[in-house]
């Protein structure tokens, strides 16, 4: 049968612009898919945009902008920034959809049935950047540290979800499943504050429509709309494929399948609405907890989260002009170490990618064509030869392609892509130790010359389909090259034990792949 994979990008707010850090996670779901199915597995992935709340009210005004106006545009432009940037989110899921407000509006009421929601009032100190009441714990200073605003003191009739009543069975679910929130650091925070539950309490999960009208209705009280969390989270399900018209025991094999393997990956500003509501909702709902919740930290800039409403964002579209979107893509993953934060800057950006990737990578792939076309008419040539140097080179694909393989069952993107670009520099070092440019003049130099260029084409091709999920435009590119041009689309991660690629294939060296990039001018 088939293996399964359903991976989660959040479902970000719609309130502004993507920036890096929407990006990134992104860009790991889409790598995480793309790894997945190289290994013929049926894969799969959602994202989308949280459309309903505070938060997107107060937007829509500041822009003079009605709610509806201001998600239609940043949904759209969300959708289109991934397009354009050949990422893919899969599934991409407006929590304004009508598919999507039905599975709520189900779930809501499945809920209700099953006497989990009851009716109080409360107090409490409100963040609307949080969209949520905050306990003393969250402030630092009496101010929310994300969002860097004291709370607002609110009062409120609301209908509230019995979440404690399952804080033992969610501690014992996460001490029993020592990877279900992982990195290690964040599964400890969670139980952490499972520990001292009176901080945490239920969950309010409906604002009055007299003071909030943009959310979805609840279906047993018209007069209030759901709290935007319990709203988003169900996306995961929409996503899924889950339809509320069906009883949650009568879903499709489908979702079924997909639920079952479900992993998310979030930052860790919203881990405990993932890691704390969410398998609680599940719990209440009939459904399990997701598999893996994987937790990244924060990029930062200047030591301080990059973030919308801090406004020092960072746009993709922007890397992509400056210094091209695989570039962009290879520095993000290489340079965070997955559960950290990490520090962005233009010059590190440009570092990086100039060493591991002009220097490297590009440098081998256009001196070997070059090499190729000047001396083996621009057709991969027969090796001869099979000395020691020959035979390390050949074991060294396989050892580098088990270090990726354990390097990202534990989502270590960034010691995955630091194991395949030291496989590049061996095969560099190949290269130079043969100097086959010396060979072509020397007599009876032809042996070392064709033999040490087929290797190199040969690594070639093993580096691109390691690379395959991580930098795709750059794979097929170079199998592109190495007149592979349709290798990609039916490769497996096994096809990288070799020697594969057929003396005589034709090779094109084109222009470089990586041209080196200039450091960023110094600010005025
Ligand atoms: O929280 N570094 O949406 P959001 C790394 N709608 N990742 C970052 C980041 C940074 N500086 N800034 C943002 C929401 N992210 C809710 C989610 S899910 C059911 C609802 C990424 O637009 C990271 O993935 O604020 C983070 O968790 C997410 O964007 C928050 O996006």
């Amino acid at each position: 049968m088939t293996r399964s994979y359903y991976v989660t990008a959040p479902i970000y707010y719609a309130n502004a612009e993507p920036h890096i850090g929407h990006t990134f996670t992104t860009i790991l779901a889409d790598t995480l898919v793309r790894w997945q199915r190289l290994h013929g597995v049926e894969a799969f992935s959602c994202s989308g945009t949280d459309e309903h709340g505070e938060k997107i009210v107060e937007a829509a005004a500041k822009n003079g902008e009605t709610p509806r106006q201001l998600v239609d545009r940043v949904a759209a432009s969300f959708q289109a920034t991934w397009a354009e940037l050949g990422i893919s989110p899969g599934v991409f899921v407006r929590t304004t959809s009508a598919l999507h407000i039905r599975n709520v509006q189900a779930l809501l009421q499945r809920v209700w049935d099953a006497g989990w929601i009851e009716l109080r009032t409360y107090e409490g100190d409100y963040c609307v950047g949080c969209e949520r009441f905050l306990t003393e714990r969250d402030l630092v200073n009496g101010v929310c540290p994300d969002h860097e605003r004291a709370p607002e003191k609110r009062r409120e009739t609301n209908y509230f979800f019995a979440m404690s009543r399952a804080f033992g069975w969610l501690r014992e679910h996460i001490e029993t499943h020592p990877d279900f929130i992982r990195p290690a650091r964040y599964r400890n925070e969670v139980l952490g504050m499972l520990r001292d539950e009176s901080g945490l309490g239920d969950l309010s999960i409906s604002r009055p429509k007299t003071r909030l009208a943009w959310g979805i209705e609840l279906p047993f009280d018209r007069e209030h709309v759901c709290y935007v969390w319990f709203d988003a989270l169900i996306a995961y399900l929409t996503g899924a494929g889950f339809d509320g018209a069906r009883a949650v025991e009568d879903q499709s094999p489908d979702f079924v399948a997909r639920w079952a393997v479900a992993e998310h990956l979030i930052a860790k500003d919203i881990l405990k609405p993932h890691a704390i509501f969410w398998p609680v909702m599940l719990r209440a709902i009939g459904l399990a907890p997701p598999v893996h919740l994987n937790v990244h930290g924060y990029w930062n800039v200047d030591a301080r989260k990059v973030s919308k409403s801090l406004g020092n964002m960072i746009a993709p579209r922007l890397l992509r002009d400056r210094y091209g979107f695989e570039q962009s893509r290879y520095f993000l993953m290489r340079e965070m170490s997955f559960g950290s934060d990490a520090n962005f800057s233009e010059a590190a950006l440009v570092e990086r990618t100039n060493a591991d990737l002009a220097n490297n990578l590009g440098n081998l792939l256009s001196r070997t064509l070059n090499l190729v076309e000047k001396f083996c008419d621009a057709q991969v040539p027969e090796p001869s030869l099979t000395g020691a140097a020959e035979t390390t080179l050949a074991a060294a694909a396989p050892a580098a392609l088990a270090e990726v393989e354990a390097a990202m069952a534990e989502l270590r993107f960034h010691d995955a892509l630091a194991a395949i670009v030291a496989f590049s520099v061996k095969v560099n070092q190949y290269v130079d130790s043969h100097a086959p440019w010396k060979a072509a003049k020397q007599p009876g130099g032809d042996a070392i010359l064709r033999t040490s260029l087929y290797w190199a084409c040969e690594s070639l091709r093993q580096l691109a389909l390691l690379l395959a999920a991580f930098l795709p435009a750059t794979a097929q590119e170079i199998l592109t090259r190495l007149g592979q041009p349709d290798a990609l689309a039916s490769a497996r991660i096994q096809n990288v034990r070799g020697p594969a690629l057929a003396p005589g294939t034709p090779t094109a060296k084109g222009t470089p792949l990586f041209p080196r990039l200039a450091p960023p001018a110094p600010e005025a």
